[in-house]
């Protein structure tokens, strides 16, 4: 990967669902996949997979196709999955309790570590397994555990606060759900989450069809 040239936004989310798909691939023994074949399974055009996955240096051999689990390794690298990434979620409410509730995002290598809350009446309560702390402790936590990432599923008018305070004990990188900027340093990554913008698209696919369009 040293000479890895810049790849652009568009490439990069696309590399979930490639990730997705080679990992579906490997769960059912398939070892190997000619991008006409993967294109069949993902409805993304073969020239585009060969164009995107080219970014890479091309891990396609001519009339082998691509070595999935090679493939989905070296995907995994780009989009640094290949390692563990400690997480915390600050606000135990019902999105925060969803996510914690989903087991699955460890299986990508992101640990929830801790669930956090100022309500006192949450204070001690299980969720999957972690009791709900207070907010005086996140900081001690983040420090302690080496957190690298804090999800936030607190009101928006908290948001700020709530960010800067887990910036300042030592927190990379946010994934926001609540609807504001955070206005943090730019070396911290912010990954805003908008499920109703999902849901703004997936209307407008309806919308479409229902014209026969
Ligand atoms: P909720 O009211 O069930 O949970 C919010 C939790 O945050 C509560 O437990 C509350 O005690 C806690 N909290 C409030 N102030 C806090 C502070 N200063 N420090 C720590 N915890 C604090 O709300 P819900 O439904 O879980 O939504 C949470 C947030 O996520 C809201 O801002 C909502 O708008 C947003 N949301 C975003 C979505 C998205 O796609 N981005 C989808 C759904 C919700």
């Amino acid at each position: 990967m040293e000479e890895r040239k810049k790849i652009s936004a568009a490439v990069i989310r696309r590399l979930p669902r490639y990730y997705r798909y080679l990992g579906e691939l490997i769960e059912s023994d398939v070892q190997r996949i000619s991008s006409k074949e993967l294109s069949a399974k993902m409805k993304v055009t073969a020239s585009q997979i060969r164009q995107d996955l080219n970014n890479f240096g091309g891990f396609g051999q001519q009339g082998y196709g691509y070595n999935v689990k090679y493939l989905y390794d070296e995907i995994g690298k780009i989009l640094g999955i290949d390692r563990e990434h400690s997480m915390i979620i600050i606000g135990a409410g019902n999105l925060g309790q969803a996510i914690v509730n989903y087991a699955d995002f460890a299986k990508r290598g992101f640990v929830i570590k801790g669930v956090f809350d100022n309500n006192p009446a949450l204070e001690g309560k299980e969720v999957r397994g972690f009791k709900v702390q207070m907010m005086d402790q996140v900081a001690d936590f983040i420090k302690e555990n080496q957190i690298e990432i804090a999800a936030l599923t607190i009101p928006k008018k908290v948001a700020r606060e709530v960010g800067a305070v887990v910036v300042d004990a030592g927190v990379k990188a946010i994934w926001n759900f609540a609807h504001t900027d955070l206005n943090l340093p730019e070396d911290i990554i912010v990954e805003n989450v908008h499920l109703s913008e999902s849901l703004m698209q997936l209307s407008y696919t309806i919308a479409n069809r229902a014209e026969g369009k």
